[in-house]
């Protein structure tokens, strides 16, 4: 049975002011189902391995949320980050404490916020991917046919071989400008990628002597420091040691041994306002209402307001409105990066 590293400490900024510093979307209930996305994600995957294999890696102060919503998850199996350095760093942190136990593990790399709607194709896929890693050597992705010039994604482009489900991959484009992803997406080559990985456990550290160099040194200086008392001790120094750096942009664009299996089993990225309101139900005009609202002239709207209080609104089109807490947020339902201008304004005035 596989590992599975689920990476849960980002921020969420995208999904401002619903998701906040204190409690970022992958720790919310975004979708209604009663269970949030880390549970999601966790009730997805303990079908194809065992609790006692899974690692989630979460910033520190998320640690208490991490046990509460995964209580089936042993204490010592949630990895605390004493810092945010992105996720070639948490993705290092699992793996070399995985390869210590077994350096042939095959480990099932996942974020915490997206939503899958065919479990069983899902299975299927990773069962494939996981059998693609057995040579040790293969850093597989999954792939996902895209359906807009989407800036916030990677794109793969891979060798068609017909009849084998396991591409190589010939370029990896991390977070294109628009332009480009213009053009990847119209040439009909691309497929993005999911920010899923499979791979064995010295796999991938092969891959970070090989491409982060720094970072292996790192973590292999301290690696006999895992499983012991001295492992927090070593950790806050390594995280102070290495760059903030994706796996996308640290590994995956440089790799030569990067593979993609092909995800078709309706999967969307919760990353941000808009995605969310593509998977939401609609009213007959396409707006979505998580509000006791009263609507005219409205339409493509998103309203989300926690409390019970009437929301009356008049001749709005494409907007989000939201409330929560103490943030009243209303803008155009369209791009991420804003979000990231309002969150920094905010500071210290709300
Ligand atoms: N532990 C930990 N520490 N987790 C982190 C950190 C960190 O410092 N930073 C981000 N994460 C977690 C997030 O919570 C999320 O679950 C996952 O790692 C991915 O981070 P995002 O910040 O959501 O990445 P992205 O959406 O911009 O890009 C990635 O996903 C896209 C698909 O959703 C990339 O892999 C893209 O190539 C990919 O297309
Ligand atoms: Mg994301």
């Amino acid at each position: 049975k596989p590992y599975i590293v689920i990476m849960a400490g980002g921020l969420g900024t995208r999904f401002w002011p619903y998701s906040r510093n204190i409690r970022p979307k992958q720790f919310l209930d975004v979708l209604g189902t009663g269970r949030t996305l880390l549970q999601m994600t966790y009730d997805r995957f303990i079908k194809l391995s065992d609790k006692s294999l899974f690692y989630v890696v979460t910033n520190q102060k998320y640690f208490d949320l991490v046990k509460e919503q995964l209580p089936d998850i042993p204490e010592k199996q949630i990895l605390s980050e004493p810092l945010r350095r992105n996720t070639a760093t948490c993705v290092a942190y699992a793996c070399y404490k995985i390869a210590q136990i077994d350096p042939e593990a095959k480990i099932v790399v996942t974020p915490a916020d997206h939503l899958i709607l065919q479990e069983e194709k899902f299975h299927e896929k990773i069962d494939i991917a996981l059998e693609a890693s057995e040579d040790g050597q293969k850093l597989i992705t999954i792939g996902i046919k895209p359906n807009r010039p989407e800036t916030g994604y990677g794109y793969i482009q891979f060798i068609s071989e017909p009849g084998n489900p396991v591409k190589k991959v010939k370029t990896f484009t991390e977070k294109p400008n628009s332009k480009l992803a213009k053009t990847f997406l119209e040439s009909g080559d691309f497929v993005w990628n999911s920010g899923m990985f499979v791979w064995k456990a010295k796999g991938i550290i092969h891959a970070f002597e090989k491409y982060m160099p720094e970072l292996a040194e790192v973590f292999e200086e301290g690696i006999q420091y895992f499983d012991k008392e001295k492992e927090e001790a070593f950790i806050k120094k390594a995280y102070s040691l290495v760059k903030n750096i994706s796996i996308d942009y640290g590994v995956m664009e440089k790799a030569d041994e990067v593979y993609m299996v092909m995800g078709d089993f309706g999967w969307s990225d919760l990353g941000s306002w808009t995605s969310l309101y593509e998977n939401k139900p609609k009213d007959k005009f396409n707006n979505v209402l998580d509000a006791n609202a009263l609507l005219y002239d409205t339409e493509n709207c998103y309203i989300k307001v926690d409390t019970d209080k009437l929301v009356v609104v008049e001749g709005l089109n494409n907007y989000l409105i939201t409330e929560s807490d103490n943030v009243l947020l209303i803008c155009k339902l369209d791009g991420d990066k804003k979000f990231r201008v309002f969150v920094n304004d905010a500071k210290g005035k709300g």
